[in-house]
């Protein structure tokens, strides 16, 4: 156990919260409720020690000196690939790819095999339900190649509707079919198995916006049958400043680099360069390695606590959230319902009060949630709001904590006289 830093035995949300010392610190005197997990998770002690003790013992450039340090830097860095690959079932170490973070990730896929296989008469599927960062690069895309991009509507409470699909085929070649695995903003799970199959029978290629759920239930690229996933080290323990890609390994390997400079190179003359092979050829410039060890040590914390314990606990904790903020006089769930198909993530209003002034109540109790449009303002259109508070879960949210934002809602109500 000291490896992974885990200090709790059996699945418990609170003894977990000892290895985060960020819990250690008070707002306003109080602990912290922290409910924005959706945002960035908090960090474990053990990624904090592995990337202070990489920095203080090995740190050196990585793919270039073949001096000792730069050796241990390489094999660090390259480790940190084989437990992305381990963590996700990559066939291949060399489809995973870092990048900064989803949003690059999603970026990468548009601006190259996007770029390559989409024209006039081809069509993009996308979802009403999406992050701006699944969204706005297909849009860019769609406007500098002439292809058209189609969204799949959501029902009221969010729930991907699949009845256009044959009808958006009859508009041209579907190319691409891009959706989210979990919705950022209202925690909705879409039918990607259905999506992907119906993707397959027009050869289209699946991008998976996987931000939200690689870091909380087991993800396997092989058993998704996608062909592009992205996630964010960030909202997986792991620092800012590193992301993951994976990619089939026969497309990676057709398609044109996507940054160009040093370390995606195999050889460079001034009228011409070759690539290098994968996964280098789309790692341009000096990559973010100490912050990939970090990532090695999150994912091997996470997988310490198991991420089947973790995706449970995250689902009794949305069913004990969606219970007692039931009681909340004037609370409007925007979203599903019910704790089925959905992760830890709840958007709710509270009468007319602003958002904004509920997160800020809400702080002086120590309560940290989101409010606004989350980053999915097609989304919030769709649904009639123009901003929600959303209360977000990890594996260290305890019952407790959705007491104290039940409590700092009812005070929301006190101060703000509904
Ligand atoms: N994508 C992050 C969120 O949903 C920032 O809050």
């Amino acid at each position: 156990m000291a490896m992974t830093g885990i200090t709790a035995g059996p699945f418990d949300a609170a003894a977990l919260r000892a290895d985060f010392p960020i819990f250690g610190r008070t707002v306003h005197g109080q602990e912290l409720a922290y409910l924005d997990s959706a945002s960035t998770s908090q960090k474990p002690q053990a990624m904090l020690d592995a990337m202070v003790a990489f920095y203080t013992t090995s740190n050196a450039n990585v793919h270039r000196g073949v001096y000792t340090l730069g050796i241990e830097s390489t094999e660090a860095f390259e480790a940190a690939r084989d437990a992305v690959a381990r963590l996700i079932n990559a066939p291949s170490r060399r489809e995973v790819i870092f990048t900064r973070n989803t949003t690059e990730a999603l970026n990468l896929v548009a601006k190259t095999v996007g770029s390559e296989r989409c024209g006039p008469g081809d069509v993009i599927v996308c979802t009403v339900l999406e992050h701006h960062a699944n969204l706005v690069p297909w849009q860019v895309l769609a406007q500098q190649t002439g292809a058209t991009l189609r969204f799949l509507d959501v029902d009221d409470q969010g729930h991907l509707q699949l009845d256009r699909l044959d009808e958006i085929a009859r508009e041209g070649n579907v190319r691409i079919v891009t959706v989210t695995h979990q919705s950022n903003t209202l925690g909705v799970r879409p039918p990607v198995e259905a999506l992907v199959r119906w993707a397959r029978t027009q050869g289209a290629l699946v991008v998976l916006d996987a931000a939200q759920t690689v870091p909380n239930r087991p993800v396997d690229v092989q058993a998704l049958d996608v062909d592009f996933l992205a996630f964010s080290g960030h909202k997986t323990l792991a620092p800012t400043g590193i992301g993951v890609l994976w990619g089939r390994e026969a497309l990676l390997a057709e398609t044109q680099p996507f940054l160009t400079g040093g370390e995606m190179i195999r050889s460079v003359a001034l009228d011409r360069t070759s690539w290098n092979t994968l996964p280098w050829r789309f790692e341009a410039g000096t990559p973010a390695y100490a912050e990939a060890v970090g990532l090695h040590a999150a994912i091997d914390y996470l997988e310490a606590v198991g991420l089947e314990a973790i995706d449970a606990h995250e689902h009794a904790i949305t069913e004990y959230a969606l219970g007692r903020l039931g009681e909340v006089p004037g609370m409007r769930i925007v979203g599903p319902p019910d704790a089925a198909d959905r992760g830890g993530v709840i958007s709710f209003a509270l009468d007319d009060v602003h958002p904004h002034d509920i997160a800020e109540i809400l702080d002086r109790h120590a309560v940290c949630v989101r409010a606004g449009h989350h980053c999915t303002q097609p989304l919030m259109q769709r649904l009639g709001h123009t901003a929600t508070v959303r209360a977000s879960f990890y594996l260290y949210t305890t019952p407790a904590e959705i007491d104290r934002l039940v409590t700092g809602l009812l005070d929301v109500r006190r101060v703000m006289g509904v």
